[in-house]
């Protein structure tokens, strides 16, 4: 069983889904802790609701970003996790914590990347005017939503959209790509190969040649 750690700034959907498929046994993992970087969100709700274990990370109480994630990394320690995954978490993790556990942080971005990377991703997308987005479940590297590509689902984008209309309907999409990436994760069925993350069937074994 892995152990999950999911770091979370807001709503907590994404959080959600990911607990809900944990909960249905459709990932092999537990989640450990929810760690959020201020007071008040919705996500630390839910989780006590689920009865996972919330760690504040009080952004605002630190003099700087440095002993923030000084603090951060402390927590995460002792969490030792498995994954992290990075659901709505709205900070650029610091190059130590991606190096620490490199290969092992997951983020979901809502756009098709690399198109749009960074803040506002679906309004990027409408000014933009493309016709099809979506999202994007990724490794962590130390750029800005640059890192190998787990998966990716796609939707239509309407003449009549606003960032709101699309934001929801990539919500959606996000919802089963983010518990379907930590799911492949958590039966090891995942290798980075430079920038492309192989996906192995799950009848794989390592060593096995599979040739007669
Ligand atoms: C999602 O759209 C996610 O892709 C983005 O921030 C939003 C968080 O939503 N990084 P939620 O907190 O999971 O509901």
């Amino acid at each position: 069983m892995k152990r999950i750690v999911m770091l979370a700034s807001g709503r907590g959907s994404n959080f959600l889904a990911v607990a809900s498929a944990i909960t249905r046994g459709m990932i092999h993992g537990r989640c450990v802790g929810l760690i959020v970087d201020r007071r008040g969100t919705l996500a630390a709700v839910r989780a006590e609701e689920c009865g996972i274990p919330v760690f504040l990370v009080d952004y605002p109480g630190f003099s700087g970003k440095s002993e923030y994630e000084e603090e951060l990394t402390r927590t995460l320690g002792s969490l030792a996790p498995d994954l992290i995954v990075l659901a709505g978490y709205m900070k650029i993790l610091g190059s130590a914590i991606i190096r620490d556990y490199a290969g092992r942080i997951i983020n979901i971005h809502p756009s098709l990347l690399p198109s749009f990377p960074g803040l506002d991703a679906q309004g990027q997308a409408l000014e933009y005017g493309v016709k099809i987005s979506g999202c994007t479940v990724h490794f962590v590297d130390e750029g800005t939503d640059s890192g190998p590509v787990i998966l990716q689902r796609a939707v239509p984008v309407l003449d009549d959209d606003d960032p709101k209309s699309l934001a929801e309907r990539i919500l959606h999409e996000e919802h089963i790509a983010l518990p379907a990436a930590v799911s492949l994760f958590c039966e090891d069925r995942l290798r980075i190969l430079g920038r492309t993350v192989i996906r192995l069937d799950s009848d794989f074994q390592e060593g096995r040649s599979g040739s007669t």
